[in-house]
């Protein structure tokens, strides 16, 4: 059975990976509306993976007793300058969505609670993941330039992305 103080800290970082969904889904729309069709694809991939992370937060919450109380959803931006603009938000959200799991863990750590150590452990590595992967299509866009052939090229290399759940919790 999680701890009251554990279920309210999950419960806000269930709020803040569909907050995460909705910047995304957001960015998604932003540039297709442009007409930056792979990058409207990447975020739109990220949007369902955002939701996974909820869906895994509220399935553990759920798993041990607690209650999901879902909160409303923060109003995001709508517009960016370019593509580069929205990835490099990206990075700085993530950078804060890391730091939230850290201190989420924390609590975790001094409530005694074992269980939510191990299942945020997953969350830890996915950041590393996140951050990463934000930053090499910010270093691509910056080597190859941000509009003309090389938006062109990045754009067209994130078209391929393909969506896989990121884990089996999510299920
Ligand atoms: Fe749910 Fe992008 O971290």
């Amino acid at each position: 059975m999680l701890g009251k103080r554990m279920v309210e800290a999950l419960n806000e970082q269930i709020n803040a990976e569909m907050w995460s969904a909705y910047l995304y889904l957001s960015m998604s729309l932003n540039a297709a509306a442009k007409g930056h069709k792979g990058v409207a694809n990447w975020f739109a991939i990220q949007f369902k993976e955002e939701q996974d992370h909820a869906q895994i937060l509220i399935n553990y919450t759920l798993s041990r007793g607690g209650e999901v109380k879902l909160s409303p959803i923060a109003e995001v931006e709508t517009s960016w300058k370019n593509p580069l603009a929205m990835f490099k938000d990206t990075l700085e959200h993530e950078k804060k969505v890391t730091a939230m799991i850290t201190n989420l863990y924390e609590i975790a750590v001094e409530e005694k609670d074992y269980p939510t150590q191990n299942r945020l452990k997953w969350f830890i590595d996915e950041q590393v993941e996140e951050e990463e992967n934000a930053q090499e299509i910010i270093n691509s866009l910056e080597k190859v330039g941000d509009d003309g052939l090389g938006l062109y090229l990045v754009d067209k290399e994130l078209g391929s992305r393909t969506y896989s759940a990121p884990s089996p919790l999510a299920e």
